[in-house]
């Protein structure tokens, strides 16, 4: 009996002894997992070891002929395999615009191509943006192809990013951001407005919107029927002509300055008018994202058509308070000499 028990307590030793071991060693694994995972999201070219065998690494894919560009990475999902797309290159981009610059409609035009993904205004909630650990990881995820959005291609994908807007986070922490942007290859596109006055008209207009809701009371930022235009752009904005100066300063500056903070990034600027006015621009940018070409559609409809004068209920006041200045050109009507004429009130391309 004594001999029973003196094997019981040392088996039982031995299998703590076992246990801890074990456990020492599972922990390592792990954290060198998340060790592995963490270098991996933030250098995909270097650590390109397959980590759960479903998604291949840069190296695999270059044995099996696949030829990156200057912007292509292979991310590997962590929730999904990208399947026969695994040895596709990706380009990753990220839509720099301020609110009511076209950057919506430019965006569903970029998702109409099957092989961009284009997430939406992530940044719009506020706690991803809270501070500079919450944008990174944000990005990490929108870069891994591990963000889902109702515009995801995920497998497939060949250009994810996303829209961001200067007041979400990109100025205030742009020295990070621009950082990222280098380390991982980001590219940016900016999307501006030449016509400050006419983008204050639609802001004005969007915020009336949002209180009165003439559209069977509900706010829609975008339209996609005529009708619905017609609707929305029957409200003419009164303009305060006081803080119109500093008002249209203030936007061209944040615009200025976005795209200073961002001149050693890999960048694009576009104009909304100029995309508007030649369908070509958008072929420029599937360039840039070194996709294929693609006719692109939206659904959009554009909502503000009619000259500025029948736009705005002060036209005269406006008008008065811009002429002589540098914002005078903003009074001139749409479709100028340098600009062609609009073709279609439809954004179809
Ligand atoms: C990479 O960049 C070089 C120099 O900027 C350019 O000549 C080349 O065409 C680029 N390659 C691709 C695939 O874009
Ligand atoms: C950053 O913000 C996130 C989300 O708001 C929060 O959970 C986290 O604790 C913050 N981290 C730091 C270092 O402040
Ligand atoms: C685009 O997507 C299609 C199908 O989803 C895929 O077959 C094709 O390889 C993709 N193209 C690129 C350039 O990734
Ligand atoms: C309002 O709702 C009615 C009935 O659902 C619809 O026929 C009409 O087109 C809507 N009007 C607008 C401006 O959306
Ligand atoms: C117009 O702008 C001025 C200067 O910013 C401001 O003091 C005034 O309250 C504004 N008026 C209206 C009606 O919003
Ligand atoms: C339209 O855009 C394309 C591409 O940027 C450009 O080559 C062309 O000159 C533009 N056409 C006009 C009429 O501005």
């Amino acid at each position: 009996m004594d001999m029973f028990g003196m094997r019981t307590t040392k088996g039982f030793s031995v299998m703590m002894g076992f246990v801890a071991l074990a456990s020492v060693t599972l922990l390592g694994v792990y954290v060198w997992f998340i060790c592995l995972k963490q270098m991996a999201a933030y250098n995909p070219i270097v650590y390109s070891k397959p980590i759960r065998g479903m998604n291949l690494g840069v190296e695999e894919c270059l044995t099996s002929g696949a030829r990156p560009g200057n912007r292509s990475h292979y991310p590997r999902p962590t929730s999904y395999s990208r399947a026969e797309c695994a040895c596709n290159p990706v380009h990753f981009f990220a839509i720099l615009s301020m609110q009511r610059s076209g950057s919506g409609w430019f965006e569903t035009l970029l998702n109409s191509h099957l092989n961009v993904s284009s997430n939406g205004e992530i940044f719009s909630v506020k706690q991803r943006r809270s501070n500079v650990s919450s944008i990174l990881s944000t990005l990490d995820k929108v870069y891994n192809l591990d963000w889902f959005s109702s515009a995801s291609k995920n497998e497939c994908s060949a250009a994810v990013g996303f829209k961001w807007m200067f007041n979400q986070g990109v100025l205030r922490y742009h020295e990070d951001v621009v950082d990222y942007f280098k380390r991982r290859g980001v590219s940016g596109v900016f999307l501006l407005r030449r016509n400050l006055l006419d983008r204050m008209i639609s802001i004005i207009a969007n915020t009336y919107d949002q209180s009165v809701k003439p559209l069977n009371g509900t706010h829609k930022s975008h339209v996609h029927s005529k009708e619905e235009a017609e609707v929305l752009a029957s409200y003419k904005p009164t303009i305060n002509v006081s803080s119109l100066i500093p008002d249209l300063r203030r936007a061209e500056e944040m615009a200025a300055e976005a795209v200073e903070y961002f001149k050693s990034t890999r960048h694009m600027i576009l104009y909304y008018e100029d995309i508007v006015n030649n369908h070509s621009k958008l072929m420029d940018v599937l360039d840039f994202l070194e996709i294929p070409r693609r006719d692109l559609i939206s659904r959009q409809v554009k909502i503000h058509t009619k000259p500025l004068s029948e736009q705005i209920e002060n036209w005269e006041e406006v008008r008065d308070a811009l002429k002589g200045t540098k914002y005078e050109g903003f009074l001139a009507p749409r479709g100028n000499p340098s600009q062609p004429p609009r073709r279609s009130r439809r954004h179809v391309m």
